[in-house]
This record gives C-alpha cells, structure tokens and sequence, in this order.
C-alpha cells in the first residue's frame, strides 16, 4: 500500500510493528528517489475533504497537466511573479513539516516547484536566459497556478494530486483525490509476475487478478508482460478508483525512463501498443509519424526504439478483453472464475487502524482512507485475500500480496502454513528495493 513521505514521528507509544513500518516507509522513499531521479516526493487533501469524496460516486477524471493543451497565456513578467511569490512560500517551510511528521522540506518543495512549471509551460525552455519570448503559453490558468501551489503549502495537498499524475515504472498514471498515488515499491510486483510467467507459459496465458486496483497501476503493469491469451481483471470497491483506473486503461501514457522535455531519449513501446507522437519533433534513428506505426531500427523483435525531441508517446493500451475493471469487493466480482484464475496480486490496506491518524499530512489527510486503513493490526484485508487465494487460484497459480513489512509477512506465512498446509506451496517472503521484506509470495497446490 502506500509508503513514501508516509509517517509522521511516532509518539513515545509507538509499538515495535510502527517502527517496523515507519522504516519500511522512509527507507523505501529514500530508495525510490535514488532508483530514480524524477520520481516525486509522496504527497495530498483534508480529511474533510476526503470525507466528502466518499459520498461521490462519480467524477470525471483528468487528464495529467502536462498533456494539457497550452490553451492559456501569461506575459513573462507576471508568470516569473507567481515563480518568484511560489519559490518564497517553498522556503517559509523550511523543516516545519518535516519536524512534524517527516513531510517535505523547503529543498523538495523547491523541486517540485520546479516540476510544476516544467508541467504547466508549454515551453519551459522560455524561461531561460537569453530567451526572448514575452508571452508564455500555459497548460493552466496563472490564476490557478496561484491556488494549486497554496494546496500545496497550506493544506499540503500532494503533489501527484495537483499535476495529477504520478510517473510509476514506466507509466504516467492519472491520480486525483479518491486513488491512492501508487507507490515506488509496488512496481516490485510486476518484476515477480514477470520472473513466474517466464518460467510457465502456461500462466502467461491465463486470468490474472488485481484486488484494490487503484490507479489500475498493478493491472497495466501486468497486462504490457502477458502472452496473447492472458487477460488482467481489476477490482475495486471504490467507485472513484475504477473510473480512474479505467481511464488509465484506456488512455495510457509511457515515457521511457527519464523525463525530460527536450531531450532526446530513447522510447520502447512493445510490439502491438498503439503509439502516438504529439509533438512532431522525431529525431533519428528511427521514426515515429502517426499512429500504429511499429518501424524498428535493429532493436529486439518486440521492442521499437524512437527518438524524440520531446518524449510524450501516448500508447492505447488494452481493450476490455485484455484489461476489465470492475467494481466490487475483492473476489465478489469473480465468482465464476473460482478455481481458474492464474495470479492473483494485490497491494491491500495494511495500515493498522490506530496508525492512521500518525501519518504524513499529505497521506492521512488526502490520500482515501479506503486505500489505507487495514483494521486493527492491519491484517483483516491480507488475510482475507490469502483465504480467497486457497479458492480461487488454478493449481500452480501464483499470488503476490504486499505488505507493511516483516511482521505482517510471518504472520500471513504462518496462517497459510498452518490454516492451508496442503493448499499451498513455495511460501516465500520477499524483500523490496530497500531490503524491507515486503511481499509474500506462493503457488496453490
Ligand atoms: C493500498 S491501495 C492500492 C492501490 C493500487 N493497487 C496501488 O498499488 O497503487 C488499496 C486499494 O484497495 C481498495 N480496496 C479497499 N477495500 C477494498 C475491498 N473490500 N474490495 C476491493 N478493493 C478494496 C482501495 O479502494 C484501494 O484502491
């Protein structure tokens, strides 16, 4: 579940299991800035707020800024007011939030500041030195340009939520209030897939299952790794997730490794994805000029490497058959694939109830609670889901669940140990990029 910027300081009656978890967090944000330069600081919208979004049923979910039309103008001079007025509210943060519940200082406040304007510019190039453009062409109006960054600072509305994206392995998801901002050690469970489908063919073509989809981050992941006939359904109970995560679905963005706008990078799509340039900038070696085009320049037979002044590639990722959604809680929506399902993965909520008002502004107070709260000791949806994986996987069929960290993986092993002898072999817990033994993984018998 989440992690990141996550947790506050604990209180002189933490528990063992809490500090268990605000390690686990702090180290893996820490490791998923270092894999990977632009990954954003974990950030989000009040409780109230939050509260209020559960009696919403139905939203329209956004496009991310950056692949906004430039439909809005600013003179330079009022633009660099608002830089200038934005920068001094970064710093008057100093370590304020970090003191109280290890949330972003001034410096990551100031790089996202920077990531905002690269998002909203049209051309962030204009506002260098030497440049001689007097009008800047913005993705939104100054005017909220004002509102969004004092979310941020005064009510610390996450990041992710106000360029509304998150970028997660190679994908550019939309999030917004209601989705959980997938989170760096999640992408874990797609390398765990790839590694069991390689070695059984059999399971490359079957059913896989993404319980508590979210941003459908898991389901996508997976759904680019699967052979011809395997298909992905995502479940959610949240009505705002599966609309969130059928947009992603539908209308998937992939960047390559490093974003960068006007660099030249390098882009694999796979065989089969759809890929558009928006911006007719392509440079050699290979060509990218419409949709469908799959022109390859000598990389592997699946891969197609283009290069591009600026690397926005939007890919149509999968129709219905490949990747469904559907609304429910848990296994409900699979009941007449009880038995038959290949993998079944998920990222639960695992924080133990009591914790939850401990966590990181950002979190506690924006990101839903649906996603977060696992009960009393975090454990009633995990073990849940290992139950229904006793009767709902194939034999052979694989699981992967995440969790908050040791504790909560002996003890899942040491339910299906003793709960399932019979039903399950290969238990094996497993450790995230940081070395936090995160995953518990197996096969039914
Ligand atoms: C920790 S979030 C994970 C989201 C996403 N898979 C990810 O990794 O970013 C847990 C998800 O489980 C969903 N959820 C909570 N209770 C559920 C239930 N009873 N049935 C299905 N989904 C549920 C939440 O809405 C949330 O999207």
């Amino acid at each position: 579940m989440a992690s990141s910027s996550t947790l506050k300081n604990e209180s002189s009656s933490s528990t063992e299991e809490m500090n268990l978890s605000t390690l686990a967090r702090a180290t893996s944000l820490s490791t998923g800035l270092a894999l990977r330069t632009l990954h954003r600081s974990i950030t989000c919208k009040p409780i109230s707020c939050s509260s209020t979004l559960y009696s919403l049923t139905s939203i329209n979910p956004k496009t991310p800024l950056f692949l906004r039309s430039p439909d809005f103008t600013a003179t330079l001079s009022d633009f660099q007011k608002w830089q200038n007025w934005a920068k001094t509210l970064a710093l008057s943060v100093n370590s304020s939030f970090k003191d109280s519940d290890n949330g972003p200082d001034s410096e990551i406040l100031l790089r996202e500041l920077s990531w905002l304007i690269e998002d909203a510019l049209e051309n962030p190039q204009s506002l260098s030195t030497g440049s001689q453009v007097e009008v800047l062409r913005l993705r939104a109006d100054l005017g909220d340009l004002y509102t969004l960054w004092k979310q941020r600072i005064e009510i610390r509305r996450p990041f992710q939520y106000i360029v509304g994206c998150e970028h997660w392995r190679d994908l550019v998801l939309s999030v917004e209030e209601g989705v959980l901002i997938p989170r760096p050690e999640t992408e874990l469970i797609i390398d765990l897939v790839c590694d069991v489908i390689n070695q059984n063919v059999d399971l490359k073509g079957g059913l896989w299952v993404d319980l508590g989809t979210g941003s459908a981050a898991i389901a996508i992941g997976i759904g680019r790794i699967l052979g011809d006939t395997g298909r992905v359904i995502a479940t959610d109970l949240s009505p705002i997730a599966v609309q969130v995560a059928e947009f992603n679905v539908k209308r998937g963005v992939y960047l390559g490794e490093n974003r960068r706008p006007w660099a030249v990078q390098l882009i694999r799509a796979v065989s089969g994805d759809s890929v558009t340039c928006e911006h007719d900038a392509v440079v050699e070696p290979a060509k990218i000029s419409g949709e469908g085009d799959n022109s390859k320049d000598g990389s592997k037979d699946d891969e197609l490497k283009v290069s591009c002044l600026y690397p926005t590639f939007q890919l149509k990722y999968f129709d219905k058959d490949k990747i469904a959604v559907k609304q429910g809680s848990w296994f409900d929506p699979l009941t007449e694939f009880q038995g038959q399902v290949a993998g079944i993965v998920s990222n639960p909520p695992y924080i133990p109830s009591g914790h939850i008002n401990g966590l990181q502004a950002e979190v506690g107070r924006h990101e839903p609670i649906l996603a977060l709260d696992g009960g009393e000791n975090g454990m009633s949806e995990l073990l849940h889901l290992c139950n229904g994986a006793a009767f709902m996987l194939k034999p052979g069929g694989f699981f992967a669940f995440e969790t908050n960290g040791e504790d909560q993986c002996r003890f899942l092993v040491d339910h299906m140990e003793s709960v399932y002898r019979n039903s399950f072999y290969d238990l094996r817990i497993v450790p995230d990029f940081a070395g936090i033994r995160r995953f518990v993984t197996g096969n039914r018998t």
